[in-house]
C-alpha cells in the first residue's frame, strides 16, 4: 500500500508551506522559535484558545484560520499537556503526529509542523516519533475499493514538512524509524486482506519476501510437518482444501553463534471453528485470526530493515480451520511433535494447537534466550481486557516486566495474568496427557497453561491479542480494522534489551 503522505525535513527557522502546526502546553506556552514564526499573533492565538476552550490538554487540537501575518492557511495549535513535567513517552509523540494527518484534508495538500516543545527544539527521536505517527494515521487499506471518493483518486500525496532542530540527525532516525512504520504497515495489511486471497500457502509466499531484506526464510509444507510430527497443527488444517505451511524467519544481525531471541505467531488464515462451529454473527473477523503472524512478519521486516544488530527468529504456524468431511472431531486424540497427546474437545479452540507444535519446533531447534508468542486466542480476554491491553502470561518476571515497560512507551499496552498448577490441572484429561480446553471459568489463562506444556522451560511470554490486533476502536495513530498490533511494542523490546550497542 502506498502512502498517501510523504514526510521531508526543514530547519526550524524555515518559512512553513501550507498548513502550520505547532505545539504547546497546558498553560498555553509555545517554543520559542514557534512564538517568533508567530510573531504578533502570539495573542490572537490565545484568543482563540479561549472562544474554543482549548487548554493544551495533550493531544487536544486548536484549528484556526491562520492570522494576518503568519506565512500558511491554517494554524492548528497541538497541546502537550503538563509537556516535560509528565514525563512524554514515544507513544505521546506519535499520537501528536495522528492528530496532526488527522487535519488532512482529502486530496493533496501541504503541512509544516514545528516540532518543538514549550522548552525547546524536540529531540530526534521525538520528531521522528511525530513523522511515524503521521504516517500509521495516514493508513488505508483500500486495495479492493474500485470506486474511490472525491478527492481520493489520482494518488495525490499531501507533502508534510517537519521543522527541526538538527535536519540531518532526524532524517538518519528516521530512516530507521521508517522501517517499523513499514512492518506496521506490512501486518496491517496482512490481517485486512480477506480470506480467500490470503490463504496458508500465499501467506507463506509473503513472508518469503523477507529474503530481500536478507533474512532466510524456510517454509516447511504438509509433507515435512508430518515427518516432524507436528500432529497438533496438521489437525487443524485437516478439513481444508488449503494447504498448512509452518515458516521460520532469521535475522542474523548480532553477534555469530550467540542464542536468537524468538518470536511465534498464530496464522490462523480463518477459524470457522471447525466441526465445533461459531456461529454466523460477525464470522468474518476471523480472517484476522492470523494477527499473532502478521506481526511477527511485519516484526521481521522492521528488524531486517533496519538491521537490528541482533539474533531473531520468527516462526509462524499457517493454517485454516474449516468443517469439512475429513475435518478434526471433538474426541480425536493427536500426538503433538513433542509427544503429548491431546484430546480434542473444541474444534475452535484451534490456535493453541497450532502453537503447540510451532512453539515446541523453536524451543528444540533454535534454543532461544526467549520466545514470546502473540494470538487471538481467545475471545475471554477480550471480555476481561477490551482492546486497551494485551493479555500476558509469563513464566519469566524479567521478561515480563521489559515487555510491561516496551508496552507503555510504545503505546501497546499488555497487562498480565497469572498462571499457575491449579488452573493447569483444569487441561488435564481422562484419555490423553491433557485436552484443549478447559471450560468457561479462566479461559484465557486455561489456553496459556495449555501452551506453557510446550515451551519446555524456555523463558516465555505469551501475548493474548483477541482484543488489539483487529476491530479496536479508531485512534489517532490508526484508523484501520487491522491495528497491526506488537510490532512497534517488540521493536521496542529488542532496541532495548537485545541489541548489541
Ligand atoms: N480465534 C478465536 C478467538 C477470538 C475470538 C479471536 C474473538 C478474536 C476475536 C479462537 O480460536 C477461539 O475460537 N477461541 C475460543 C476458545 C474456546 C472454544 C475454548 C473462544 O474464545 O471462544
Ligand atoms: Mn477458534
Ligand atoms: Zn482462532
Amino acid at each position: 500500500m502506498s502512502d498517501a503522505i510523504k514526510v521531508g525535513f526543514v530547519q526550524l527557522s524555515a518559512a512553513a508551506r501550507g498548513i502550520l502546526v505547532v505545539f504547546c502546553d497546558d498553560g498555553l506556552k509555545l517554543g520559542p522559535a514557534t512564538a517568533k514564526a508567530l510573531g504578533g499573533a502570539t495573542e490572537l492565538v490565545k484568543r482563540a484558545a479561549s472562544a474554543a476552550a482549548f487548554k493544551g490538554k495533550s493531544g487536544a487540537a486548536l484549528d484556526i484560520l491562520a492570522p494576518e501575518g503568519v506565512k500558511a492557511t491554517r494554524l492548528i495549535v497541538i497541546g502537550v499537556g503538563a509537556g516535560k513535567a509528565t514525563g512524554l513517552k514515544a507513544n505521546d509523540f506519535f499520537k501528536f503526529g495522528g492528530v496532526a494527518a488527522g487535519k488532512l484534508s482529502a486530496g493533496a495538500a501541504a503541512m509544516t509542523i514545528m516540532a518543538e516543545l514549550p522548552d525547546g527544539a524536540m529531540t530526534s527521536e521525538q520528531a521522528v516519533a511525530i513523522a511515524s505517527g503521521l504516517r500509521l494515521r495516514a493508513y488505508k487499506f483500500d486495495r479492493y475499493k474500485t470506486k474511490k471518493k472525491d478527492g481520493e483518486e489520482g494518488g495525490s500525496r499531501a507533502d508534510i514538512s517537519l521543522a527541526v532542530g538538527d535536519v540531518a540527525a532526524a532524517k538518519k532516525a528516521f530512516a530507521s524509524a521508517g522501517h517499523v512504520v513499514d512492518g506496521v504497515i506490512i501486518a496491517r495489511d496482512l490481517v485486512n486482506e480477506p480470506p480467500n486471497v490470503l490463504f496458508p500457502e500465499e501467506f507463506a509466499r509473503r513472508a518469503s519476501l523477507l529474503r530481500k531484506l536478507g533474512v532466510k526464510v524456510e517454509v516447511l509444507d504438509v509433507k515435512a510437518m508430518d515427518k516432524l510430527g507436528m500432529g497438533a497443527l496438521l489437525g487443524v488444517g485437516q478439513g481444508s482444501t488449503r494447504p498448512s505451511r509452518t515458516v521460520i524467519m532469521r535475522w542474523d544481525g548480532g553477534k555469530k553463534g550467540e542464542a536468537p531471541v524468538a518470536f511465534v505467531g498464530k496464522g490462523v488464515c480463518f477459524d470457522t471453528g471447525g466441526i465445533s462451529i461459531k456461529p454466523a454473527g460477525s464470522m468474518e473477523d476471523m480472517k484476522g485470526d492470523m494477527g499473532g503472524a502478521a506481526c511477527v512478519v511485519g516484526l521481521m521486516h522492521a528488524l531486517a530493515a533496519r538491521k537490528a544488530k541482533a539474533n531473531v527468529v520468527g516462526a509462524i504456524g499457517l493454517v485454516e480451520n474449516m468443517p469439512d468431511g475429513n475435518a478434526q472431531r471433538p474426541g480425536d486424540i493427536v500426538t503433538s511433535m513433542s509427544g503429548q497427546t491431546i484430546e480434542i474437545i473444541n474444534t475452535d479452540a484451534e490456535g493453541r494447537l497450532v502453537l503447540a507444535d510451532v512453539l515446541w519446533y523453536v524451543a528444540k531447534k533454535t534454543k532461544p534466550k526467549f520466545m514470546v508468542d502473540l494470538a487471538t486466542l481467545t475471545g475471554a480476554i477480550v471480555v476481561a481486557l477490551g482492546t486497551e491491553h494485551a493479555g500476558m502470561f509469563s513464566n519469566n518476571d524479567e521478561l515480563a516486566d521489559r515487555l510491561l515497560t516496551a508496552g507503555i512507551e510504545s503505546g501497546e499496552k499488555v497487562w498480565r495474568l497469572p498462571l499457575g498448577p491449579e488452573y493447569d490441572k483444569l487441561i488435564d484429561s481422562q484419555f490423553a496427557d491433557m485436552k484443549n480446553t478447559g471450560g468457561r471459568h479462566g479461559g484465557s489463562i486455561t489456553a496459556a497453561q495449555f501452551l506453557q506444556r510446550f515451551v519446555d522451560g524456555t523463558p516465555w511470554a505469551h501475548l493474548d491479542i483477541a482484543g488489539t490486533a483487529m476491530g479496536a476502536p479508531k485512534t489517532d495513530i490508526n484508523q484501520s480494522w487491522g491495528s497491526g498490533y506488537g510490532v512497534r511494542l517488540l521493536d521496542r523490546l529488542v532496541a532495548d534489551h537485545y541489541e548489541r550497542k
